[in-house]
């Protein structure tokens, strides 16, 4: 009997390792701009609270008392761990008091997401506090809070350990990004919304790109999906961005509309000879408006083999009678999309072949999207367009091969010195296209991967470890912080979605 209620306690402990674990070094994961703590602790009250004495937030929808709820189920595991009681006052920590300087919860690309987070040492009635310039600010320092705390096994309780804690930071990059293609399998609503969360974990925060109409159709037209996803991210300060790939990648359009396939037995890139092509690009980017707030639209442009235009009469007439070769429709295309989306009040997003084909004609808001190799931002920003990061040796996280290491050591503004340029790169996305993953999966092999991507675009330049040997042990317990909130991050040792080596807690791996 005893040894069988041993055995439930180790296995309690096996599936709770909050905190059995020496907290020496800091295990703050983005690292932050400014910490500085010491070696006192405290333990949360029972009735640890939220307080929001002196903020001009009214948070009328509830983001901040959801962005506090959400604190307690990962700091208690859903309620697992029990608040502490039985311990002097001035020992215990009553809550947290949230100041925000703004009175909108607007959420756009360039938000203040700056916060500061102070927890003192002692005190009656001690509260930690926080100040944020916006909402989103201030659940970013609930994060870094929820990390702070851990479970002490010796005591049974609670603790914020190395007080009094002193935080000041904000992101280096106001576009950091996780893609999740949506097209190629099927993924399952409650796995999109885990994902959701799991990146607020990292401040990966601003943007989750859906690759929409790639290949099943069309799947954008479920506005109810589109709905969900939209305000389920914006209470996580996570912005949804839309790609709607013309006109390469949308054989799938045809199923609905024929006309829209050059012919039957060439199904793509979609007929640029056709108007209705364009009227219905105009409609759906008239749905997207009513949905996607964010201030960008993807309109893609990659990969467009073009031969099927030549090849099919109707179209090679059209061409003829445009004085148009192949690849000065293909630039047609993309500029005439690129009008439709600017009239629905959108700045557009392409990926790089466009600029690399028709750099100079590109809308001179267009921001490209790098991913054919390195090299691409420098060349991008000096013709005067802004860039997001995406190149696929680093930041592929289909690529398998691809270690956590080469995530983290990927630098957006490499050779790019000038500070008028460097402000054109707006930060990069980690892409997960859906080939080989769905829901089975997709978690394994975005995590930690994505972590290693998102403190090279959030954490300021001067914090960031030139050699990653050094942050490993802080990444490996921000993996296993994830395997405790039930997120299945995979080890770090090794590439991509491996199991793990050896018995072992999830430290070791
Ligand atoms: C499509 O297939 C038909 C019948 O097989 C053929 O006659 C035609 O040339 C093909 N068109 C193209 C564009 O390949
Ligand atoms: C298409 O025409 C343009 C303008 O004359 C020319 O610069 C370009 O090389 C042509 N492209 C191809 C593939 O022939
Ligand atoms: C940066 O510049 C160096 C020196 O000119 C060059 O060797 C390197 O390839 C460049 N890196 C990228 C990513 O373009």
């Amino acid at each position: 009997m005893i040894w069988q209620s041993i055995y439930v306690v180790l296995m309690f402990q096996f599936v709770l390792v909050f905190g059995a674990y020496d907290l020496k070094n800091l295990n703050i994961w983005p690292m932050p701009e400014s910490v500085e703590y010491g070696a006192k602790s405290i333990f949360l009250s029972k009735e640890f609270h939220l307080k929001t004495d002196g903020s001009k937030y009214p948070d009328a929808s509830g983001i901040l008392k959801d962005g506090f709820t959400r604190l307690l189920d990962v700091i208690t595991a859903n309620n697992i761990i029990e608040f502490n009681s039985k311990v002097d006052d001035s020992l215990l920590l009553q809550g947290i008091n949230v100041v925000i300087l703004s009175d909108s919860d607007e959420l756009q690309y360039g938000i203040d997401e700056s916060y500061k987070l102070l927890v003192h040492a002692n005190g009656k009635q001690n509260y930690a506090e926080i100040e944020a310039a916006t909402v989103y600010g201030a659940l970013h320092a609930l994060q870094t809070f929820s990390q702070l705390c851990h479970f002490n096994f010796k005591s049974r309780k609670l603790v914020i350990s190395q007080l009094p804690w002193t935080i000041t930071d904000k992101p280096r990059f106001s576009y950091r990004g996780l893609l999740i293609d949506t097209s190629r399998h099927y993924q399952p609503l409650p796995m999109i919304k885990k994902v959701i969360d799991s990146m607020a974990y990292a401040k990966l925060v601003k943007c989750i790109a859906l690759a929409y109409c790639r290949y099943t159709g069309f799947s954008f037209r479920n506005t109810f999906f589109s709905k969900i996803m939209g305000c389920y991210a914006k209470k996580r300060g996570i912005n949804v961005l839309a790609e709607l790939d013309v006109p390469g990648h949308a054989v799938s359009w045809g199923v609905g509309y024929p006309e829209l396939w050059p012919s039957k037995n060439c199904t793509e890139p979609l007929d640029v000879s056709n108007e209705f092509t364009f009227k219905l690009i105009n409609g759906v980017l008239s749905d997207f408006s009513k949905i996607f707030k964010y201030k960008f639209v993807h309109l893609g442009g990659d990969e467009v083999d073009t031969s099927c235009w030549s090849a099919t009469p109707r179209i090679k007439k059209w061409l003829e009678q445009k004085g148009f070769n192949e690849s000065q429709a293909y630039e047609y295309f993309v500029l005439k999309a690129q009008k439709i989306a600017v009239s629905h009040g959108y700045e557009v997003i392409n990926w790089e072949e466009t600029f690399n084909n028709f750099g100079s004609k590109l809308d001179r808001k267009t921001v490209v999207h790098n991913w054919l190799g390195s090299g691409v931002a420098q060349k991008v920003v000096e013709s005067g367009l802004r860039c997001i990061v995406s190149n696929q040796d680093s930041w592929y996280l289909d690529h398998l091969d691809a270690t956590w290491q080469q995530f983290y050591t990927n630098e957006p503004l490499t050779n790019i010195t000038n500070p008028n340029l460097q402000k054109l790169v707006l930060g990069g996305e980690v892409c997960m296209w859906g080939e080989h993953v769905d829901g089975s999966d997709i978690e394994q092999t975005i995590w930690p991967r994505a972590a290693a991507a998102a403190e090279r675009l959030w954490t300021n330049v001067g914090r960031l470890a030139k050699n990653p040997k050094d942050v490993g042990l802080r990444l490996m317990h921000f993996r296993c912080l994830l395997n405790q909130r039930g997120v299945a991050a995979a080890p770090l040792d090794g590439p991509g979605r491996v199991a793990p080596i050896e018995p072992g807690s999830c430290y070791v791996q």
